[in-house]
Formats: structure tokens, C-alpha cells, sequence
């Protein structure tokens, strides 16, 4: 007798690709719609899904990629709780552990305990302690304060070390629970030499440059964020140096290798080459103006990682 055996099944593959529902024009997702394609001519079912939908079963993915949940510092505990929630039903990356680690950018001081050159700061949760810190510089020093937990340059000022309205934002930060990061300026920031290097998988894909942001008095140039990504060729040491970044963010995690990492650095003439940030969590990408083979990395990785 013959007896059919059915040949295994194995759940189809399926890529959430995590956004938010809304952007400012300003500050559009390029990047999305190029990778569930990349991912679709693959056979992959994949598609955007909205953090913040209480429709969606998130245990129905085998992956979920977080990238462009731009809203979550409005919404920080709610998405913090969505975060453990779905790292409880499916394989999310870059891995949640990671995110979390990620979010203060108090990291930073671990990396430079690690031996990372990052922009000198000082972290503080009272404006005493700002105002004595803002008192050692020379009082026409420029200096930059932000919070350890933003982006998009939220609540980030650059101002003249004996500007009152530095003090003024300090007092806002702790004031909302926050600790203060102090900064000297670096002048290659200002001039719009920040560059932003793109490792996928740990190789450096391409990178950006994006020009100055802060209006001196506090602010933002233009008086919105807009970032505007150029196109540059990385160099040798700093293709180097975010290596290094990324060796030392395993060594302080413990953790794997990112997907995806975007590593923000300036050649400062005072400091070298220094970290501003490694932005290890939802880095536009910039795919819209990168070479079309980026794109195909990218969704190669992400392929990658359903295996
Ligand atoms: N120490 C600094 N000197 C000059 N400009 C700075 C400094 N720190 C930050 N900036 C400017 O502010 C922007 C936002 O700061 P960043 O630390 O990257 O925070 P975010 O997480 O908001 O991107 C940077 O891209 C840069 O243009
Ligand atoms: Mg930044």
C-alpha cells in the first residue's frame, strides 16, 4: 500500500516592516516603500504595519524590522510596553535589548570607557551643576545642551556659555525627568561636516552628509527639522572608526551584530575623529539617495535574517 506522507510545511515567511502612520512632510520615510518591494520580488510576504495598531497580531510575522516609529518620544512608555510585548511574540530587530540600551544616550559613555572618541560631555540631572559646568568655559565658548533621551534635535541648543536661555533649557530637561548632556561646540558640527556612516550587517553600505542643524540662541536653523542627505565617499578611517563603534557596542551589550547601524561622526580639528551618536534603532536610511545596490543590501540582510 502506498501511503502519502504530506510533505512538511513550513509557516510562510512573513517581514513586518514596523512605521508610525504619519510624518512631517519635512521628514518623510524614503525607505520603506523600496525594501517591502526588494523584499515582495523575493517572494517575501512582506509589509509596512503600524506600531501603534491595535489590529495587528504581531505573533502572525516570523520578523519584524523596526524602522521608522518616528512618533515613539511622544508616546516613549506606551511604545516601550509595545516593545516587550512583541519581543515576547516574534524575532524583532535590531533586538530590543539592543533599542533599549540605545535610547540614552548615555551609551555613549560606555563606548568611551571602551576606547571610542566621542564628543567630550558631561551628563547632569540639576541645573547647578550645568551652571557650574557652563561657568568653566570661556564665557564667548559656544556650548551645546540636549537631553540623553531624544532625536530630531528635540530640546537641543547651542548657545553662548553665558547665555541665560541655556540655563532656561537645562531647567526644562530636568525639569521633565531628564538628564542634561553638555557639550563645548565643535565647530565642524556647526559647519555642516557631521557625517553619517550606514553599516549593514557591520559593512559600511554608504553614508550622508547632513548639513548644520542648530540655530546659535537655541533652536533650529529654518526653524524646523530637515535634515538635508548628501551623498558623500566615507574614508578609510572613518569606514575604520564605525567598525570600531559597532565592535565596541557588542562588547558593552553583549549582543550580536546590528542589521543595520548608522554611525554619526565629525573630524574635529581639536578632538579627531569623535562619535556624536550611534543611531542603532530607526536611522532613516537615506535609500533615496543612496545607489540603487544599497536598497538590494539592505533587503539581502533583512532576507538573511528570516532564515
Ligand atoms: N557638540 C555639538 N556642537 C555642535 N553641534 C552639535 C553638537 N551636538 C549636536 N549638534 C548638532 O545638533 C544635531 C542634533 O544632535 P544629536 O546629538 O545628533 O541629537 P539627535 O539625537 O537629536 O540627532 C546634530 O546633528 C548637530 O548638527
Ligand atoms: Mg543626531
Amino acid at each position: 500500500m502506498l501511503v502519502s506522507t504530506p510533505a512538511p510545511t513550513s509557516a510562510p515567511v512573513r517581514v513586518g516592516i514596523v512605521v508610525t502612520d504619519s510624518y512631517p512632510a519635512e521628514d518623510l520615510d524614503h525607505d520603506t516603500a523600496p525594501v517591502v518591494a526588494g523584499l515582495r520580488a523575493r517572494g517575501i510576504d512582506a509589509e509596512a504595519t503600524v506600531w501603534h495598531d491595535d489590529t495587528v497580531d504581531w505573533s502572525a510575522y516570523t520578523l519584524l524590522v523596526l524602522r521608522s516609529p518616528w512618533d515613539y518620544p511622544e508616546r516613549y512608555d506606551e511604545f516601550l510596553a509595545w516593545l516587550t510585548h512583541v519581543e515576547q511574540v516574534t524575532h524583532v530587530l535590531n533586538p530590543p535589548a539592543l533599542v533599549r540600551w540605545n535610547l540614552d544616550k548615555r551609551y555613549l559613555a560606555q563606548l568611551a570607557d571602551l576606547g571610542v572618541g566621542v564628543v567630550p560631555t558631561t551628563y547632569r540631572t540639576s541645573v547647578d551643576d550645568v551652571r557650574a559646568d557652563l561657568a568653566a568655559f570661556a564665557a564667548d565658548a559656544h556650548v551645546v545642551l540636549k537631553p540623553t533621551v531624544s532625536a530630531g534635535s528635540r530640546d537641543t541648543g547651542l548657545f553662548r556659555a553665558d547665555d541665560p536661555r541655556a540655563l532656561d533649557l537645562a531647567a526644562r530637561i530636568v525639569g521633565s525627568g531628564g538628564v542634561v548632556m553638555v557639550q563645548p561646540e565643535i565647530p565642524e558640527l556647526s559647519a555642516g561636516r557631521e557625517k553619517s556612516l550606514y553599516l549593514v550587517d557591520g559593512e559600511p553600505s554608504h553614508a550622508i552628509a547632513k548639513g548644520a542643524l542648530l540655530a546659535p540662541g537655541g533652536g533650529l536653523i529654518g526653524g524646523v527639522y530637515q535634515e538635508h542627505p548628501e551623498p558623500v565617499a566615507s574614508t578609510d578611517d572613518e569606514d575604520r572608526f564605525a567598525r570600531g563603534v559597532l565592535a565596541a557596542v557588542q562588547q558593552a551589550t553583549g549582543l550580536g551584530m546590528p542589521l543595520y547601524a548608522r554611525i554619526d561622526l565629525v573630524d574635529s580639528a581639536e578632538h579627531g575623529l569623535v562619535l556624536l551618536e550611534a543611531e542603532l534603532f530607526e536611522p532613516a536610511l537615506n535609500l533615496h539617495v543612496a545607489p540603487a545596490a544599497v536598497t538590494d543590501l539592505v533587503v539581502s540582510a533583512i532576507e538573511h535574517r528570516t532564515r
